[in-house]
């Protein structure tokens, strides 16, 4: 099944009209399938089916409340980087007991809070949060399970700044170094030492870097073991890619069976944090045509939705789809740069589009399920895009468009002189 597939000459997200949802919410306006992130995150699920394991969901990928919420009643975990994330998950019904909690610059006040909870495990990026999260622990009188995330050097083949895993990175504890944090975690009185995690970087097309990684974390497990150390569970991250244009990516299925295979005959849980390939084709960015500017050199079609709504294709030259909603042959296909009206030369979501387009037309943006809505911002004063979740034939407004008001709120005059 694909979620968003044209019907009597025009797009559909699951049963719905792309234009009804248009018409009723307006635009810019995120539009996300239940169904494929369900079937989405099924295909994680029953890939580890027969091993125990827990899927956690990267919420920094989309931490809409209504996307959270369906996925904890799927029965997912997550996985947070932030006490606000945190506190995104409880309020969607999540299970703080599948919480995995990673990021290298924790406070004392999220330590604090996530122990409160009683998450699965902290992810430590350093000797020196490990230190930390000790004493916050003491404090409380508990125990704090451990995982230490391990930098394995390998090359994701990544975009640089999604990738993760080599040395040069600021993440994770070098894998030379982290049986001796591993020691030092062991000695500690409120540190209860649970797995080994790594994430090496995000769009990853090819499962070879992810295997490479799981020998060199098996190794270190084996080491740890010799010295008494045991560990439990294995977390290999997220960065499973997905096709945005004509890459091909290993399905969860085939990288799952690899990874099982590898691990036979070893009794670890296992633990992944998958954020893009459970959302990212699960939604689109519905734009409509506001003018158009042919020019001598270019011909720019300024639409409503800009880089403060979706920063990939300015901040990582990324590329997105973009089709009509209701494509139409009453005028000529031309080469269009489709650019928001922010004042930035970046501000474009596509570049040399050949489409037929007339003003008032919409427009949707491919595979913006994941890090769309959540790394939009309000620059030029731009109220942040509605989201709505399709059920079938059934819309919910899962966010509503942001007010000017609303972004005025917080701020004050200087008081009179
Ligand atoms: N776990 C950790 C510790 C991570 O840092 C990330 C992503 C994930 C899991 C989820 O990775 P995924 O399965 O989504 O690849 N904004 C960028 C992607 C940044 C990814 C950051 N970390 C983009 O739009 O391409």
């Amino acid at each position: 099944m694909t979620a968003f597939d044209y019907r009597n000459g025009e797009l559909y997200a699951e049963g719905v009209a792309l234009s009804a949802i248009a018409e009723q919410y307006d635009t810019p306006c995120f539009v996300y399938s239940r169904a494929a992130i369900e079937q989405a995150y099924d295909a994680w699920d029953s890939a580890l089916e027969g091993v125990p394991h827990l899927v956690c969901f990267a919420v920094k990928a989309n931490s809409n409340l209504g996307v959270l919420n369906l996925l904890a009643r799927r029965g997912a975990g997550f996985d947070i980087v932030s006490g606000g994330e945190l506190e995104r998950v409880l309020a969607a019904g999540g299970d703080p007991a599948r919480i995995v909690f990673s990021g290298l610059g924790k406070t004392a006040a999220e330590m604090r809070r996530a122990l409160e909870v009683g998450i699965h495990c902290f992810n430590v990026e350093s000797a020196a949060e490990l230190e930390r999260l000790q004493q916050v622990a003491a404090e409380l009188d508990v125990k704090a399970p451990v995982s230490l995330r391990v930098n394995p050097d390998v090359d994701a083949k990544t975009h640089p700044y999604i990738s993760t895993g080599l040395k040069e990175n600021k993440f994770g504890i070098d894998i030379a170094q982290a049986p001796a944090v591993y020691r030092r975690a062991a000695e500690l009185s409120h540190i209860e030492v649970c797995g080994v995690d790594c994430h090496i970087g995000s769009q990853l097309t090819d499962d070879t870097p992810f295997i490479d990684a799981l020998q060199r974390l098996l190794q270190l497990i084996d080491g740890l073991a010799a010295e008494g150390i045991s560990i439990r569970h294995l977390d290999l991250g997220g960065g499973l890619g997905v096709t945005y244009r004509d890459e091909v990516p290993p399905s969860p299925g085939s990288y799952l069976a690899k990874v099982r295979e590898a691990l036979a005959g070893r009794d670890l849980t296992l633990v992944f944090e998958p954020g893009r390939s459970i959302v990212a084709n699960a939604g689109v960015l519905l734009t409509r045509v506001n003018l158009l500017k042919p020019t001598e050199h270019k011909n720019f079609a300024i639409i409503d939705g800009a880089m403060n709504d979706l920063i990939r294709p300015a901040l990582y030259s990324a590329w997105m789809g973009i089709d009509a909603v209701k494509p139409r042959s009453d005028v000529a296909v031309q080469t269009w740069d489709l650019v928001g009206p922010v004042c930035e030369t970046g501000d474009f979501l596509g570049k040399d589009r050949e489409l037929a387009l007339a003003e008032g037309d919409l427009l949707a943006v491919r595979s913006a399920g994941a890090y769309g809505f959540v790394m939009s911002s309000n620059y030029n004063t731009r109220p942040r895009a509605a989201e709505v979740l399709v059920d079938g034939e059934t819309t919910h407004l899962v966010r509503r468009r942001e007010t000017v008001s609303e972004l005025l709120a917080g701020e004050s005059l200087l008081p009179e002189a």
